[in-house]
């Protein structure tokens, strides 16, 4: 029934804005943070089948040849046990895949009867999770970067505006938020976020810091 309620249009590399200030700016200070022995955490809410956080990971991984040594995380969660199931397979139809750059589907994906499979290493770095954004959150520890795009659409101003602030709780010093396209967060007296580009938030940096996810 939530799947038939709910929206899961999805793209790889959607808004690709966002990736490209993943990749020149957010990810790389949090790199070296992991090097240093630090823990990243990413959280991709409302994550549809999962073409937004594996596009964080080809990003990441781009970045980081040596991703599987580092702690760092991605997890990916939606309110829709459908979508999960298939962010967790990991497998999409040839026209989904279309949208991601030539270079990175040959090194990403591999073909399989179904369709085109993410590889095994990159899906090792995404946990797919059932959640509903408005009920309370397992996760204990704090976040490095959220998306939630194109989710909170769906909700009323109220519960948009209690989303926003609970988000902001979960981040970081430092940390990124991304909303959607057509989303903009209230930056009123009560939130810390600065704008950081289109669509785009940031808490202002308290110093090097190493999160606390607790979440696997
Ligand atoms: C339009 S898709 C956006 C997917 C992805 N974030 C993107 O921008 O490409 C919206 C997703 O939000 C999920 N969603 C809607 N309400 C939710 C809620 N209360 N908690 C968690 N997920 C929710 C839907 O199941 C759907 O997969």
């Amino acid at each position: 029934m939530i799947s038939a309620l709910t929206t899961n249009v999805t793209h790889f590399f959607r808004e690709n804005h966002h990736f490209e200030t993943l990749r020149t700016t957010a990810l790389p200070p949090l790199l070296a943070r992991a090097r240093a022995g630090g823990r990243v955490r990413i959280w991709s809410a409302g994550s549809s089948n999962g073409q937004e956080a594996y596009s964080i990971a080809m990003v990441l991984s781009e970045l980081a040849s040596d991703l599987t040594r580092l702690d760092i995380r991605i997890l990916a969660t939606d309110i829709d046990p459908v979508m999960i199931a298939r962010g967790c397979d990991g497998i999409y139809e040839d026209a989904a895949v279309e949208a991601v750059p030539q270079v990175l589907r040959r090194k990403y994906f591999e073909p399989t009867a179904e369709g085109q499979r993410v590889i095994k290493p990159l899906r090792d770095c995404v946990s797919f999770r059932e959640l509903n954004l408005h009920d309370p959150w397992p996760m204990k520890g704090q976040f490095d970067i959220i998306f939630c795009r194109n989710v909170v659409i769906y909700f009323d101003p109220e519960a948009q505006q209690r989303l926003w602030q609970r988000l902001e709780n979960a981040l970081n010093p430092g940390g990124w938020l991304f909303v959607g396209h057509s989303e903009r967060v209230t930056l009123d007296g009560t939130s810390a976020l600065k704008t950081a580009g289109i669509t785009t938030y940031r808490l202002p940096d308290a110093g090097p810091k190493d999160g606390g996810s607790q979440w696997h």
